[in-house]
């Protein structure tokens, strides 16, 4: 039995389809990412699961249970937004326990719910202040006690980070990872930040135009991308794609004599003069003459600290590696950029499926 199902959900505005028929089953526990750029329909999915927002047909499954028709309070569900509108009058602690008081649950009990998640997310000495009296993360860490004292079967969480800045984005993401950890509670988590996906998730989910594009986990959705959409959403920079054409079974990059090996785990081998795309990210080069190698130009080299991203022409194409710090460069300089055969993910043209 899964936890959260998600069965053929379908979501029209008018005369655009939404969402295209979306199938997910979580086991309990899990905490799956919908990643995707803006507009894919991410929200629409977590608003149809919340019961905010109505499928076109489909199913939403909580244990045994369908929750289509049932009103939002009463799915077991507790949800947590981007803009975390708490009340301004009210203090933490009257903040986070406010559904429970709707609810009448008895002073004392909802104070323990309240200080157990306060001590949780470590703001247990902010209870008496009002929200204008906290930092934008203290803000967010109320907004989910608010959804914590309700010990939902599902949390729902819709780009909760993206109003913080960098830093602390990071470490509210950490402690998000350290909740989960804890209380193993089942998450559906809506992000276009691809390492909050990588970091955070059991399972990823990338949705493109209201379809799934490849669900798995993050080393799966990392290693083994099922098509070019995929590829270049995950990894920063994004993976380099070659054009090449099959050639007495090898790859030759377009507009060099470079010749590049098949992968070994290939279907079906490709015929002479098919156009492919190979990827090869970023970080799977070094820069080493022996081996197989791509000749390169050296174009520009920028050093972001951790690593030098050198961007380099091959023929007329442009690639990019990501070199240790202190490698030594100079623009226009010949290099040779070498990467092992598993490193290669040969996509279709045409269809941008991975071949294999
Ligand atoms: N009430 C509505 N009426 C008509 N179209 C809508 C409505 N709500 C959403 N849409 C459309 O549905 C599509 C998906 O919207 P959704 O809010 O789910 O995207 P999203 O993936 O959450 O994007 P973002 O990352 O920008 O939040 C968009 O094209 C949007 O314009
Ligand atoms: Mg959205």
């Amino acid at each position: 039995m899964s936890a959260l199902e998600i069965v053929n959900i379908r979501k029209t505005y008018g005369d655009v389809e939404t969402l295209k028929g979306i199938d997910i089953a979580l086991e309990s526990g899990e905490f799956l990412v919908l990643l995707g750029s803006s507009g894919c329909g991410k929200s629409t999915l977590l608003n149809i699961i919340a019961g905010l927002a109505e499928a076109t047909s489909g199913d939403v499954r909580i244990g045994e249970r369908s929750i289509i028709g049932v009103h939002p309070k009463d799915r077991d569900i507790a949800m947590v937004f981007q803009s975390y509108a708490l009340y301004p009058n009210l203090t933490v602690h009257r903040n986070i326990g406010f559904g429970l008081e709707m609810r009448k649950v008895p002073a004392a009990e909802r104070d323990r719910a309240v200080r157990d998640a306060a001590r949780l997310l470590q703001i247990e000495s902010l209870l008496e202040r009002k929200p204008s009296q906290l930092s934008g993360g203290q803000r967010q860490r109320v907004a989910i006690g608010r959804a914590l004292v309700r010990k939902p079967e599902v949390f729902l969480f819709d780009e909760p980070l993206s109003n913080l800045d960098a830093k602390l984005r990071m470490e509210m993401r950490t402690e998000l990872k350290r909740l989960h950890q804890m209380l193993k509670t089942t998450v559906v988590y809506v992000t276009h930040d691809q390492i909050e996906a990588m970091t955070l998730a059991t399972r990823i989910a990338v949705m493109r135009d209201g379809r799934i594009e490849q669900l798995g986990t993050p080393s799966e959705i990392y290693d083994r991308p099922a098509t070019l959409y995929v590829a270049t959403f995950v990894g920063a920079p994004p993976m380099n794609l070659l054009k090449v054409t099959v050639h007495s079974n090898a790859l030759r990059i377009d507009g060099t004599e470079t010749i590049l090996p098949l992968p070994d785990d290939l279907g079906m081998p490709p015929k002479d003069g098919q156009k492919l795309i190979a990827g090869i990210r970023p970080e799977a080069l070094r820069l080493v003459s022996s081996g197989l190698t791509i000749p390169a130009k050296c174009e520009v080299a920028e050093l972001t600290g951790p690593e030098l991203v050198v961007t380099a022409f091959v023929g007329t194409q442009r690639i990019m590696a990501a070199l240790p710090p202190r490698t030594a460069l100079q623009n226009g300089q010949q290099l040779s950029l070498s990467f092992d055969r598993e490193a290669i993910h040969l996509f279709d043209a045409e269809s941008g499926w991975r071949c294999s």
